[in-house]
């Protein structure tokens, strides 16, 4: 069986940290630790995570030991009340600076935070799209797709007005004033979506806004295999599961609003 562990026995100390955090039970430590090789590790990583000794790191990942950063495990670096108020004041954004783009620094910035997004199985597939320059002729595939749910939204009815005569509508009817969209995608939905709420909210961080559109999915539920003609270079198995029009916001909220009592239940 293929071994995924690199151990190094030197700077083993047998404190057995390693074999209680495996999930799959993939390590024995007797003198030094010893990976089993059961053929069920997915590289979580908690081996190479809470190893006081560094000693052990993940064969696959071999010439990305700099994204290997230390830390001390009791530090709390962010507190509850500055990340409930950060949250609190978020709003989407619909109207955005029109001389100002994102640039390709500041999406990577974003795409930084989603590198350490949990994925179902470690799969790591997020893969997103940046859609700029194209984005007219990938709005009008969109259209051509959903249109079929014309008379169910009367959205869907005005964004074709709007592509017939550009010229009567300030605003675009599925993307506002934006004009930068980022769709995520992915084979597991709660991946995709846990990825882009994380690149949302370092948006937020570094002064941008946005918000998601429903609209845009559609297109996934209604003809996937169209749509993915799109992106030939992404794996056909995957789907759009978030749109994000993201951008500088040209307005500013200043108070929260109140929301609908939050249902929990506990059982
Ligand atoms: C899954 C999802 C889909 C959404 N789709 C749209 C959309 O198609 N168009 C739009 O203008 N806003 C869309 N929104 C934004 C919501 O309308 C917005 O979150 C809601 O009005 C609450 O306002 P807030 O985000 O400013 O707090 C969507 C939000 C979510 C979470």
């Amino acid at each position: 069986m293929e071994l995924k562990l690199k151990i190094d026995e030197e700077l083993c100390t047998a404190c057995k940290l390693c074999q209680q955090v495996c999930i799959r039970d993939n390590i024995e430590v007797e003198e030094y630790a010893r990976e089993l090789g059961s053929g069920t590790c997915f590289e979580c990583g908690h081996c190479v995570a809470i190893c006081k000794a560094g000693a052990i790191t993940l064969k696959s990942y071999e010439g990305l030991e700099d994204r290997i950063q230390e830390f001390n495990p009791r530090e709390n670096v962010l507190e509850y009340d500055q990340l409930l108020e950060f949250l609190k004041r978020r709003r989407s954004i619909r109207w955005f600076r029109k001389n100002k783009k994102v640039d390709r620094e500041t999406f990577d910035k974003l795409f930084e935070g989603a590198y350490y997004s949990p994925t179902a199985q470690n799969e790591q597939d997020v893969e997103f799209a940046v859609v700029d320059e194209k984005l007219d002729e990938f709005m009008e595939l969109v259209y051509d797709i959903i249109k079929v749910d014309e008379d169910k939204f009367f959205r869907i009815r005005e964004f074709g007005d709007y592509l017939k005569d550009s010229s009567t509508k300030e605003f675009h009817p599925l993307l506002w004033s934006g004009n930068q969209l980022i769709l995520t995608f992915s084979a597991d939905k709660t991946s995709a979506v846990i990825a882009n709420t994380r690149l949302e909210l370092l948006a937020y961080s570094l002064g941008l806004g946005g918000f998601y559109s429903l609209f845009i999915l559609k297109a996934d539920e209604i003809d996937h295999v169209r749509l993915m003609e799109f992106f030939p270079q992404i794996d056909k198995n995957k789907h759009m599961y978030s749109a994000f029009i993201i951008g500088y916001p040209r307005v500013r909220f200043r108070r929260t609003i109140p929301h609908k009592k939050i249902n929990v239940n506990y059982l």
